[in-house]
């Protein structure tokens, strides 16, 4: 049902009834086009995607599994030419390998892992960087571009920075501690200002299994991480995932990585410096002074904030002189203090209780146990920091804290108890500055559905039915300022609603105002939106459709849905349900939204 205008408001598209069902959904006047599915190539040379003979050599030439974080680069400063680069988080085995679910005496159970379904998962992870270009106003890969490259769980990458070679990353394999195969659960991430690609890794612990040897050093760190969780059953064909058998694999996972696109030959780099912890994404900009922001959330509940500045300033005018940029600098914590102000507190060995008297010897030790050294800092605990998107034009960024339903104690920062739709934080630089140490912050919205008092949700009045969301997860400043959220975690048994994309007014008297945009199949989770430059894009990701509906060989799957399943998006019987990349444009061309 289409929205009236709402006064103020930088949105005016008819709005997306709220719902569920097999399809994916987007504004009247708008297309919504499959671009990238999963098993689709990825070079002009992989083989067709068939879902009965996968192969870990097909999967490493075809678009992977789930994708999440996009991003766009464009070539040339072309506005229909450009990378688009994507994360592939993770795999879902009983949605992707046919036959292995099977249903006894009401119990679901998965046949036992094989090496070869292993390597195949390997394959299905990392990332994709592909060409695209649009022809007649649609966009299309470009199978023989010559940057297209396939990142896996299998990639040679260089790890840099100062916790480079230290003794904590040596392992059997490496023992300089430099170098380390692959990267994994790679959630959100960014695009620098020098046009490399950023993956951020998040939930590293559940590939990894074992037990670490009696009184083993790491023991604390690992545990602080969740390691190890036993979800996949790599450790099992490759001792590099069990950690009784090499304890320092884990301390070689959990950064940021930076792919430099331009080169397909080039190796990955784990950027350390910007620390080790449950990295949901690194969105950055510039500061006054030319140093370069990130912002990165660690996505755990009671876990925190972070920004790194660099010490180097970006050189517009020489791209290699910036490639190195993320080695040196500062990485802060934030304490959210209860007047509305904030602190960035430094994360710097020798400071403060970041001593060897602490286990810090260095700042690698500081990096390798950023959540320990944040910890010994003060700084503030929140309801699972995911995206956070700065604004450089107005020096504020966007930070989505999308769930927390163990806090029993509430705090400025974090209002609500049993936080089960999350909420946004706006902070404010001091000085309109993002390298500034201190600003302040407020709420720019509680989520949830408004009309339950309960929830206590603070969508402003001009917000329908349709309008509200929970579980803020990623979100993008589009190139007018406009705050753009998608979601994960809206269920149809709790709300009555996929996850999507919102539409969020931030400035005027319509701030706090949402509009749904844009809405996903049912199982799915909401990631991106990559809106390109010239706001006539907006290119977003569909994770996990049909996840806990059915499988596509009909066998059921425990589920909150248990009586909705989808074929999304292609709708064949010989096809599974498949992950895929969507390009949303406006109907006759134009600006979106
Ligand atoms: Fe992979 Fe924090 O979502
Ligand atoms: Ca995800
Ligand atoms: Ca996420
Ligand atoms: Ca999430």
């Amino acid at each position: 049902r289409a929205q009236d205008a709402v006064e103020g408001s930088a949105f005016s598209f008819p709005e997306v009834e709220a719902g569920v069902d097999a399809d994916h959904h987007v504004a009247q006047g708008y297309d919504a086009d499959i671009l990238l599915r999963w098993g689709d190539k990825v070079f002009a040379d992989a083989p067709d995607f068939d879902p009965k003979n996968q192969s870990e050599a097909a999967q490493e030439r075809q678009f992977g599994y789930n994708n999440d974080f996009v991003g766009f680069i464009p070539l040339d400063g072309a506005d229909d030419r450009g990378l688009l680069v994507v994360n592939h988080e993770y795999t879902n085995e009983h949605l992707m390998f046919p036959g292995i679910v099977t249903v006894e005496d009401g119990k679901i159970a998965v046949a036992e892992a094989t090496e070869a379904r292993v390597d195949i998962e390997m394959a299905a992870h990392g990332g994709t960087v592909i060409e695209i270009r649009k022809v007649d106003g649609k966009w299309q890969p470009v199978l023989d571009g010559a940057l297209n490259r396939r990142i896996t769980a299998k990639t040679p990458m260089e790890i840099c920075g100062p916790a480079t070679g230290h003794a904590r990353m040596q392992t059997a394999a490496d023992p300089t501690g430099t170098r380390v195969l692959g990267t994994i659960n790679n959630c959100a991430g960014g695009v620098t200002p020098w046009g490399t690609y950023i993956m951020a890794e998040e939930n590293i612990h559940g590939y990894f299994t074992g037990a670490l040897p009696e009184g083993h050093r790491e023991a604390e760190n690992y545990k602080r991480m969740g390691i190890p969780e036993d979800s996949y059953a790599w450790g099992r064909f490759h001792d590099r995932f069990d950690i009784g058998k090499e304890p320092n694999e884990p301390n070689r996972f959990g950064w940021i990585v930076e792919v430099d696109v331009m080169d397909p030959t080039s190796t990955p780099r784990k950027r350390t410096a910007l620390g080790r912890f449950k990295h949901e994404g690194a969105a950055s900009a510039l500061a006054k002074d030319g140093r370069v922001v990130f912002y990165l959330g660690d996505d755990e509940r009671f876990d925190y904030v972070y920004k790194f500045v660099t010490a180097g300033r970006y050189n517009p005018d020489d791209r290699a002189a910036n490639l190195d940029l993320l080695d040196e600098g500062t990485l802060y914590v934030a304490r959210f203090d209860e007047d509305g102000s904030f602190v960035w507190l430094p994360l710097v060995h020798g400071q403060g209780p970041l001593t060897a008297e602490n286990g810090f010897e260095s700042q690698a030790d500081v990096l390798i146990e950023t959540r320990r050294a944040a910890d010994l800092l003060g700084a503030t605990p929140m309801d699972r920091p995911e995206d956070i998107e700065p604004n450089a034009e107005t020096g504020r960024a966007y930070v989505m804290l999308t769930n927390n339903t163990k806090r029993e104690e509430a705090n400025a920062a974090n209002p609500r108890v049993e936080n089960a739709f999350g909420h946004i934080i706006e902070i404010l630089e001091d000085g309109g500055d993002l390298a500034a140490t201190q600003g302040t912050w407020e709420i720019l919205l509680q989520c949830g559905d408004p009309s339950v008092a309960e929830v206590g949700a603070t969508f402003s009045t001009a917000t329908t039915a349709n309008g509200w969301f929970g579980m803020p997860d990623n979100c993008a400043i589009d190139s007018d300022g406009r705050l753009w959220v998608s979601t994960d975690g809206n269920s149809p048994k709790d709300t009555g609603r996929t996850d999507g994309l919102w539409a969020v007014d931030v400035e005027g008297a319509a701030r706090g105002t949402s509009r749904l945009f844009y809405r996903v199949p049912v199982g799915a989770e909401m990631c991106g939106p990559c809106p390109t430059p010239d706001l006539t894009t907006f290119f977003v990701a569909v994770q996990h459709p049909g996840d806990g509906g059915e499988d596509w060989e009909g066998h059921g799957r425990p589920s909150y849905y248990e009586d909705l399943s989808t074929r999304w998006p292609d709708f064949r019987d010989d096809m599974p349900v498949r992950p895929a990349v969507v390009a949303i444009t406006k109907q006759g061309g134009g600006r979106i939204g």
